[in-house]
């Protein structure tokens, strides 16, 4: 399968970037083509400017140059997997701003969907399983990427891996790398 690996952190040598890679080393060794994305490297502009706001009127919108582009990128693919630190329970705003202004009326929802056969989202958290159920963030952050996000678009074999304790240290992080490259050799 050809995977789209889409990474939103502002380091490239930090946890997430590692994982990410993982992912695809892992993706690799199964035989998967990988496509990196690096949002932060490639000075991907997060915010949604009057050009990509979807219009409401009509369903043959032409979306700006750097949409455009991120939409081929997304066609050549037939499977996506995000990689992200979470911040405040949810996407940082890079990868936010990324599904703003790609995943947009008439392309991933509207007319139209998406047709990749699947999706996972990976998130990096310092704190633990234990608190995320008690809080019941596991539930929201899992529902606005998987439901309202990939399922929403019409990616129904969508998923959602947290990666807790990424904070804690070498051996901890060795882990966390071993775990991402299994996710990625498994992943279909
Ligand atoms: C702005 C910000 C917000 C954060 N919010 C959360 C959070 O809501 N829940 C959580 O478990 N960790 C949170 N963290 C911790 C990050 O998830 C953690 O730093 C990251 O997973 C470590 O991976 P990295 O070394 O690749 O950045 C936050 C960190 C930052 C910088």
């Amino acid at each position: 399968m050809k995977v789209l690996v889409v990474l939103a952190h502002p380091r490239r040598d930090s946890l997430t970037g590692q994982i990410a890679d993982a992912v695809a080393d892992g993706l690799s060794q199964s035989g998967h083509r990988t496509e990196f994305a690096d949002l932060y490297r490639e000075g991907f502009d997060p915010l949604l400017m009057p050009e990509d706001e979807p219009d409401v009127g009509r369903e043959d919108k032409v979306y700006s140059d750097a949409v455009r582009r991120e939409m081929a990128r997304l066609d050549r693919n037939e499977a996506i997997i995000l990689v992200f630190p979470i911040w405040w329970w949810s996407f940082p705003a890079m990868m936010k701003g990324w599904v703003d202004r790609v995943w947009n009326k008439d392309y991933a929802y509207g007319s139209r969907h998406l047709g990749h056969r699947k999706a996972l989202a990976i998130g990096l958290s310092a704190s633990d399983a234990q608190t995320y159920a008690t809080t019941g963030q596991d539930v929201a952050i899992e529902t606005e990427v998987v439901k309202g996000v990939f399922q929403y678009c019409g990616i129904d074999d969508a998923g959602f891996i947290f990666l807790h304790h990424s904070t804690e240290g070498e051996s901890r992080a060795a882990d966390m790398i071993r775990e991402a490259r299994d996710i990625g050799r498994t992943f279909a």
